[in-house]
């Protein structure tokens, strides 16, 4: 079966303030070539329109890293979904590592903002992973399933939703499973979503974790890998560049 077209996601975290937001932008997009992967860079809220002015006509696309559930209302420093594709918007990420340990986002939580994606027409990165003590105790796979159980809406289809893995131990810390780990979790992965949705097959699967230019052909030619989340060389143009390129060729 031939394979989804890969996406290569930035993740920029809370980095780069707006100087440095549009060079990384005019940088990526001066790189990006019609044909390859898709591209995709995920600015801080307060960069987002000022990167789409950036990106123009050039082939990436533009994402951001959380929504609100509720569409609009009183919610204090909150971005609903609709705004951000207002701005431009085509991605939001969902249920990162990171805003789950940070801001208690459970499962449900991050269904709703899934859900919120999909409403607003844009697709949600739905980010799931392990920790180290879940890998060491034998739970990665178990705690992965009962993530993408409970953090995919019922509605997903392969056209409106991608999954991202990202093992929390391998976020920003240098370390990658095996390829072999990867391949492991990404099985079952695609197993549980054949098992649930008819197009299962080609949802997009992302890997996330200190993915670099040097390891990207090997992660990104693991079966059921469709892509990457990148964080920390997303920062940096032809880093992020390079591991577009180490893209397998889709169909
Ligand atoms: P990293 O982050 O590439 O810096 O490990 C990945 C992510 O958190 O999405």
């Amino acid at each position: 079966m031939s394979r989804p077209r890969a996406l290569i996601a930035g993740n920029w975290k809370m980095n780069g303030r707006l100087a440095e937001a549009t060079a990384l932008a005019a940088a990526v997009a001066a790189g990006a070539r019609a044909g390859g992967p898709e591209l995709l860079v995920c600015p801080p809220f307060p960069m987002l329109a000022a990167v789409k002015g950036v990106l123009g006509a050039a082939p990436v696309s533009l994402g951001a890293q959380d929504c609100h559930a509720k569409p609009a209302g009183a919610h204090t420093g909150d971005v609903s979904a609709e705004m951000l594709g207002d701005v431009g918007c085509r991605y939001v990420i969902v249920g990162h590592s990171e805003r789950r340990a940070d801001h208690g986002e459970g499962d449900a939580a991050v269904r709703a903002k899934a859900e919120a994606g999909m409403r607003a027409g844009l697709v949600p990165i739905v980010c799931v992973g392990e920790t180290l003590a879940e890998r060491d105790a034998g739970a990665a796979l178990a705690i992965v399933a009962a993530q993408l159980a409970g953090s995919i809406p019922a509605a997903a289809t392969a056209a409106t939703l991608v999954v991202a893995y990202e093992p929390v131990w391998a976020i920003g810390t240098g370390r990658t499973p095996t390829a072999a780990q990867v391949a492991e979790i990404h099985a079952k992965i695609r197993a549980d979503l054949v098992a649930r949705f008819a197009d299962g097959p080609a949802f997009r699967v992302l890997y996330g974790g200190s993915v670099k230019a040097a390891n990207a052909a090997e992660l990104l030619s693991v079966a059921n890998v469709d892509g990457a989340l990148v964080g920390g060389a997303a920062l940096k143009a032809d880093e992020f560049l390079a591991i577009a390129a180490a893209a397998p060729k889709g169909n």
